[in-house]
């Protein structure tokens, strides 16, 4: 189930592993509207009693393993908006900062890992006497940050820095904090923190195979087999991105959904003349990633000039439309099931970190950190080690 998609094909491995279990016929007779609300609301929607009976079996317990509890703090007075920060990333900086308030006093300096624009660090800098640092390896980033700080009194400062690529970047006394630290880098933090003397670390995780490495190791020490078996290919840690009610981190969901399908149509019209398209997000290769967010001619017209080819006409820019919407819909429908091990995968990821840092002497509290809506990307924990300070 986790390894195909269902293709359409006759044989396909991902269709006959959804059919051997009985579950083909209910999935793709969903409505539009019920795929909507089942995709949208993952493990917490009303799934239909009507379902195959092994099918809710497995949501049922689902639900049980990423029963995690919230950290979010308590709805308080609301708080005007910040200039140049989109009310989602507001509602996230401001439930991290609280999260982080128990231990942010004990902490010598503050380092944000991946600070990307800054907020993070400014919300900190107002809250904390000790320095913040931001690390970002993006420059034109680091810039806009520094921008965004200097009208402040007591600005935290930036680093133009490849976290991955210094050791050292860490000191003793650090709180080491990450908001939609992607992937290896969360990782990295996490057992950088874990080896000196950090004394606290913060982190909200995403984009889990943005790595360097073909695979994810378990950072923590696991019994016998539980290592080899937990140790997940890239490939399917882009799941823990696709899951329900999944507003990504840059686009909205719907968005997302809708390059998803332009993309398909768009491979379709090159293999159709005769390019060989090998590999995820090929079709859209010399272009930039959010190319698929352009209406579907002008994305085929922009690929089809990339690579010196005549541009198909418009009909046949509709017919390529048509079929990467039959396709999308049932794949949509066959891929609900794999979604929701996208969470179950995003929780072991969470608890594996939390559980490294608590094995090097750390008190650990994992949970979700804000709703759904303010971002999928919600699972958080917060690690201290002062009772060794
Ligand atoms: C998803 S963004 C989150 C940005 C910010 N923390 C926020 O919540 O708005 C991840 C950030 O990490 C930065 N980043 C990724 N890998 C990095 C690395 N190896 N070293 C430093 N920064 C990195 C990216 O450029 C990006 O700005």
């Amino acid at each position: 189930m986790l390894d195909a998609l269902p293709d359409r094909a006759d044989g396909d491995e991902g269709a006959l592993v959804l059919e051997r279990r009985g579950w083909l016929p209910a999935l793709v007779g969903l409505s539009d509207d019920a795929l909507e609300a089942l995709e949208a609301g993952g493990l917490a929607a009303s799934w239909p009693t009507t379902m195959p009976a092994s099918l809710l079996a497995l949501v049922e317990e689902l639900r049980v393993l990423c029963d995690v509890p919230s950290l979010a703090p308590p709805p308080g007075p609301p708080t005007s908006p910040r200039r140049h920060q989109r009310p989602r990333k507001q509602a996230q900086v401001e439930a991290f900062a609280a999260g982080l308030q128990p231990v942010l006093a004990f902490a010598r300096r503050i380092v944000d890992v991946g600070s990307g624009h800054g907020h993070l660090t400014r919300e900190l800098a107002a809250l904390v006497q000790a320095p913040v640092v931001g690390l970002e390896y993006n420059p034109r980033l680091v810039d806009e940050a520094q921008r965004l700080a200097r009208a402040l009194s007591v600005g935290p400062s930036y680093e133009t820095t490849n976290v991955l690529a210094d050791d050292h970047v860490f000191v003793d006394g650090d709180c080491v904090v990450g908001l939609h630290a992607c992937g290896e880098l969360g990782d990295v933090m996490v057992q950088r923190a874990g080896g000196g003397g950090v004394v606290a670390v913060g982190l909200v995780g995403c984009c889990l195979q943005k790595r360097r490495g073909a695979v994810r190791q378990p950072l923590s020490a696991l019994p016998g087999e539980l290592t080899t078996q937990c140790t997940v290919p890239k490939a399917l840690l882009g799941l823990s991105n696709l899951a329900p009610g999944d507003i990504g981190v840059e686009a909205s969901r719907q968005d997302n959904l809708a390059g998803r399908e332009r993309r398909l149509a768009l491979r379709w019209l090159l293999e159709q003349a005769g390019v060989e398209v090998v590999g995820a997000g090929a079709e859209i290769a010399g272009l930039n990633r959010r190319a698929s967010h352009q209406p579907l001619a002008t994305l085929v017209q922009r690929a089809f000039a990339v690579r010196g080819l005549v541009v198909p006409d418009a009909a046949r820019v509709d017919q390529a439309a048509r079929w990467a919407s039959t396709l999308h819909g049932y794949r949509r429908r066959c891929a609900l099931p794999r979604q929701l091990l996208g969470r179950l995968l995003e929780v072991f990821v969470l608890l594996d970190r939390a559980l490294f840092l608590q094995e090097r002497g750390f008190q650990v509290v994992v949970g979700t950190l804000f709703a759904p809506e303010v971002s999928a990307r919600n699972l958080a924990f917060f690690a201290s080690r002062l009772q060794q300070e």
